[in-house]
């Protein structure tokens, strides 16, 4: 039976034995506000494997970054991104696209999917590179992907310029002290 061979290879979370496979999809429109709305869904729908506050704060930073560059890079939408809270003239687009957020709970490993049909990274080596940025002007410091690289355990960068951008990250979760684990 195919769920007994999920169950048995994949899907039973390591600390609590409990088999548990989800998927969700969102699509939103690009602008600021959904930077923080992307976060908590993603951050509720991990809540049922109960992870520790340090794996739920690295999971929101990770998906902030990849929504911010989806929104801001890909889209050119910075309404709302400006410096010291001043509205940039220069590509002041509203609703410039869409925003897909696709994430899969399999046992205790979470995978996110961040896409954009934006404006595309025509060098991913030099995008993913520490202190890059294309946006110096906004006082972006170029360090998302870092950030991204740093608080999960996998990335993946797939890009076409004018085609959009999708950011693939993996998390294990479960691997630090447990929220009431002493009970
Ligand atoms: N979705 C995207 N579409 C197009 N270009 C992108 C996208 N994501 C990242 N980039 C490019 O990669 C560069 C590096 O991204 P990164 O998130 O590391 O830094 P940043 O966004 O410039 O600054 P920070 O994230 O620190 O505010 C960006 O400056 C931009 O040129
Ligand atoms: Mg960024």
């Amino acid at each position: 039976m195919v769920l007994e061979k999920e169950i048995n290879n994949e899907c039973v979370c390591a600390q609590t034995g409990v088999y548990m496979k989800n998927e969700m999809e969102l699509v939103f429109d690009a602008i600021s506000n959904n930077e923080s709305f992307a976060r908590v869904a993603v951050a509720a729908f991990v809540s049922p494997l109960n992870p520790t506050l340090e794996e739920m704060a690295d999971i929101k930073t990770a998906v902030s970054e990849a929504v911010t560059n989806a929104i801001i890079h890909g889209y050119e939408n910075l309404y709302g991104y400006g410096r010291h809270g001043e509205v940039p003239t220069a590509h002041p687009t509203i609703h410039a696209g869409k925003v897909r957020l696709h994430c899969i709970l399999e046992g205790d490993i979470l995978h996110i999917e961040v896409e954009d049909k934006g404006k595309g990274i025509p060098d991913i080596s030099q995008a993913m590179e520490p202190l890059f940025t294309t946006k110096p002007q906004l006082e972006r410091s170029g360090m998302g992907f870092a950030f991204m690289e740093a608080f999960m355990d996998d990335l993946e960068v797939e890009s076409e310029v004018n085609n959009g951008t999708v950011v693939r990250m993996k998390k294990k979760l479960g691997t630090g002290a447990w929220i009431g684990s002493e009970e």
